[in-house]
């Protein structure tokens, strides 16, 4: 038995070698997809299951809507300030200053809480915070449903055509509702049929909260009780209202169409909760739709159902495809394909936006709901493997443009060259102040890094990506500016005549004393292929490099080793048998696996070994999370063990929910969106290789007896 399953992934090699030339049966992708289809018959406290289009997200609680868990409605756009703190010479974000700390000899002012300034800085790190745009849900007789009023619940997702589909027994009568999110406008579409409709006894309630940035982490988001600190109006009109939302300085519409009979009302003028009660019908079809300006074509209910059925349909048959279902397969394969599935379909939900994902995606506000720009090539990269440019590019293709001006400034102020990019960003751009904030700088190669994936795209001609000299052009000046600020942040160290990263600074694991912190490994590997990449770029185009790259590049510290293995940074004392430092992100395993090799200086195979067999033996993977297990995937996969690769991707550790949510576990709030991205960014690489490594057979990348079909990867680095 098991020998023919190896016999066969032979057989199936080939099929996938004819799918190169053209011939071959495709995967049913369909059928994989639906089998993984979520399903729940009782709310979870901590996730809801979700529609949406990647710049907006509807979560909804066993009912379909929102009427027993206030889960969020959440957008790209919709973001809120606070009023000013009226403490005297802290009114206004000018007046924030920030630290000055020593650098290399010279003061260096770093973008980081002041405590003579302690109330501005924190207004800049709450604000702005993303909106929730509102609550939509039954209610029962005028009244709020509560779960154990519910019977026969029931409730399924169908991830091919985006329509999530909820039933339930109340008093006696079924009530079913189906919800869809439009992919082209901020629009949840709703059906819902129950004999409880024709006389009035379930009604749908639109409510809004006031937002306060007052919470870091929010799984409910917003402040249902301050009804007197906003406000909302309504304007009726024919099957349809107009509800408009004023919280400070931020307005946003809901605009509510019905097709049967209803009328809509206001609770009472304190709140800000409106029913809208169906008459006479046993069906009842609604959208709302939320939207920055007033708006006055809306798509019906039954469009909406259409496009989203072609937009989710367009979204799995496109790009790439991994079949791991072989009833050959050991177990782990269908609980990786399970992962894979889910997680394609809560990236495309939460995360496939116009400006960089937050960690939480579009389901809750995680630090504000800011996003993070050393998570954006983790959040991002797998699109590129996966060949869904299209979804990156809304991000990728305006987010390092935009944010250039205002990183040349950071730069210029520190007395550097170049363009220093933030890091907990709001789409202005603006960087919150934070001691980590401020001294990471792992995020800097990484525009270098998806230029890169994007150029390696262009020459195998992948769809959605320009042709190679127009994506040399595109990047140019965004990857010029990134390589001088890299230079220029490199210092040059007269006693030992070569060029250090830090101090002060924090590595990938921000574990370390920033001011004793000096060439960490992962951050000079990262350097040394950023500026590898940069003068590429330039020769590529027949453009001289700047002769102080090339000086930088051939005179970068070396990775630090102490005791036979590479350490976390130069000069560490004992790293492998200090608890706090075997813990937390494994940045020395990024150098080969989330990085490729060096072509001029690789590292020493011996001694990466040596760390490898450390890392296995000392670290603390109990307290691992998120990305950790991609990342030491990723390596896994590149020393040739995918069976360690899997066994990375399937840790305990690495925990999803029974709808595929990524947990966040003790460090950081579920959902983390990065797991999910990670484990698709890993199984990218396995599928469809690396650039660096062109020899490389699908065969040697998966677990010996695995049947593996693959479709249309792009490769990694
Ligand atoms: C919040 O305030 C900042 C600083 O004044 C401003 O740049 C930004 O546009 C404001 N954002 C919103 C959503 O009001
Ligand atoms: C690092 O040095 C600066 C002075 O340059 C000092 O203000 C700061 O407190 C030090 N940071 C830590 C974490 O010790
Ligand atoms: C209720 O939902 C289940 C699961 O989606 C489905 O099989 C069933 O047909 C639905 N029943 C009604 C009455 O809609
Ligand atoms: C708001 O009101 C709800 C119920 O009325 C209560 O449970 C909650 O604690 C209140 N929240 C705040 C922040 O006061
Ligand atoms: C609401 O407004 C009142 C009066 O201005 C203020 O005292 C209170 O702090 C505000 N509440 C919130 C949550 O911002
Ligand atoms: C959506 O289309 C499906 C058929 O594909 C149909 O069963 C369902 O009732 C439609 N839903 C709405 C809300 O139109
Ligand atoms: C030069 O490098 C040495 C060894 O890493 C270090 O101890 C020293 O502080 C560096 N000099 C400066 C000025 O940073
Ligand atoms: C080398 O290893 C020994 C034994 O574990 C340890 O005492 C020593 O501190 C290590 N040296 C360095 C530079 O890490
Ligand atoms: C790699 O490191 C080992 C052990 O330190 C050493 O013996 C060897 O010479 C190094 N190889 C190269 C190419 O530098
Ligand atoms: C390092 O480990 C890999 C994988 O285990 C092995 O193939 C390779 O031979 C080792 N290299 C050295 C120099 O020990
Ligand atoms: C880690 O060490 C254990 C023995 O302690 C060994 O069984 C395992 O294969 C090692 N894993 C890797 C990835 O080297
Ligand atoms: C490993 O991490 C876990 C989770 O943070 C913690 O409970 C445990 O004490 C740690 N173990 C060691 C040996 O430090």
């Amino acid at each position: 038995m098991r020998l023919q399953c190896i016999d066969f992934f032979a057989f199936i090699l080939g099929f996938v070698l004819s799918f190169a030339n053209g011939s071959g049966t495709r995967i049913d992708r369909e059928s994989v997809v639906r089998r993984f289809n979520p399903s729940r018959n009782a709310n979870s406290p901590t996730t809801p299951i979700q529609v949406g289009n990647g710049n907006f997200a509807f979560g909804a609680d066993i009912t379909g809507l929102q009427s027993i868990l206030p889960w969020n409605t959440l957008s790209t756009w919709s973001w809120h300030n606070t009023s000013f703190p009226t403490t005297p010479g802290q009114t206004k974000p000018e007046d924030f200053t920030g630290l000055d700390w020593w650098t290399h000899g010279r003061l260096v002012p770093y973008s980081q809480p002041n405590p003579a300034e302690n109330d501005i800085s924190q207004w800049l790190i709450r604000n702005p915070h993303r909106v929730n745009l509102g609550r939509i849900g039954l209610l029962y007789n005028g009244e709020g449903i509560e779960e154990n009023q519910l019977s026969q619940t029931q409730q399924h997702l169908d991830m091919w055509t985006g329509t999530l589909h909820s039933n339930f027994t109340l008093d006696g009568q079924i009530v079913s509702v189906q919800t869809n999110v439009d992919p082209h406008s901020d629009t949840v579409a709703v059906l819902i049929e129950s004999r409880l409709l024709e006389d009035g006894e379930v009604t749908v309630f639109f409510d809004f909260p006031y937002m306060t940035g007052q919470n870091k982490f929010e799984t409910f988001v917003g402040d249902w009780n301050s009804t007197s600190n906003h406000t909302t109006t309504i304007q009726r009109r024919q099957h349809s209202a107009e509800i408009r939302h004023d919280l400070d300085s931020t307005t946003y519409f809901a605009t509510i169409n019905w097709v049967e009979k209803g009328s809509m009302s206001r609770l009472s003028a304190s709140s800000h909760q409106y029913t809208l009660a169906p008459a006479g019908s046993k069906t009842f079809t609604f959208t709302t739709t939320f939207s920055a300006n007033p708006i006055y074509l809306i798509a019906s209910v039954s469009t909406i159902n259409t496009s989203s059925k072609q937009w989710w349909n367009e979204y799995w048959t496109h790009g790439a495809f991994i079949d791991l279902t072989s009833s050959c397969n050991p177990p782990p394969a269908s609980t990786l394909q399970r992962l894979i599935v889910l997680s394609q379909y809560l990236l495309a939900v939460n995360s496939a936006s116009d400006s960089p994902p937050q960690e939480s995606g579009l389901t809750n506000n995680g630090w504000y709901g800011k996003f993070h720009l050393e998570m954006y090539l983790w959040h991002g990269a797998h699109w590129a493997v996966w060949n869904r440019w299209g979804l990156l590019h809304r991000s990728l293709n305006t987010l390092y443009k935009q944010f250039l001006p205002s990183s040349q400034l950071r730069a210029a102020e520190q007395g550097y060259k170049g363009a220093r990019w933030g890091k907990m960003s709001d789409p202005s751009g603006r960087s919150a102040p934070g001691e980590i904030n401020s001294l990471l700088i792992w995020q800097q190669p990484h525009p270098l890094h998806f230029a890169e994936l994007e150029y390696q795209a262009a020459l195998e001609a992948k769809p959605g990506v320009s042709n190679p000299h127009q994506v040399l052009e595109d990047w140019d000046q965004v990857l010029t500016a990134t390589a001088d600020f890299m230079t220029s942040y490199a210092f040059h160290n007269s006693s030992t005549g070569v060029f250090d990263l830090g101090p002060p600074m924090y590595p990938v694991s921000e574990n370390t004393q920033p001011n004793n912190t000096i060439n960490p490994t992962f951050e000079l590997a990262y350097w040394r292929f950023g500026l590898e990449v940069a003068s590429k770029w330039k020769s590529r185009q027949r453009k001289p490099t700047p002769s102080t790259w090339a000086t930088v590049l051939s005179q970068l510290a070396p990775l630090p080793v102490q005791n036979g293995t590479y350490v976390i940074y130069e000069g560490v004392q004992d790293p492998w048998n200090t608890p706090t430092l075997t813990e937390d992100h494994p940045g020395l395993v990024g150098i080969f696996g989330f990085l490729p090799p060096s072509t001029d200086s690789p590292f020493n195979t011996t001694t990466l070994n040596a760390t490898l067999d450390k890392i296995n033996s000392t670290w603390n993977f109990t307290a691992s999370y998120g990305w950790d297990f991609p990342f030491l995937a990723m390596n896994a996969a590149r020393m040739g063990n995918p069976q360690q690769a899997v066994k990375w991707l399937l840790d305990p550790n690495f925990a999803f929910d029974d709808i595929g949510m990524p947990i966040g576990g003790s460090r950081v709030p579920t959902p983390y969106f990065p797991a999910s991205a990670g484990l698709l960014w890993a199984v990218g690489m396995m599928a469809g290789g690396w650039a660096s490594e062109p020899k490389s057979k699908l065969e040697d990348r998966w677990p010996n007896g695995w049947e593996v079909r693959v479709e249309d990867f792009g490769k990694g680095l």
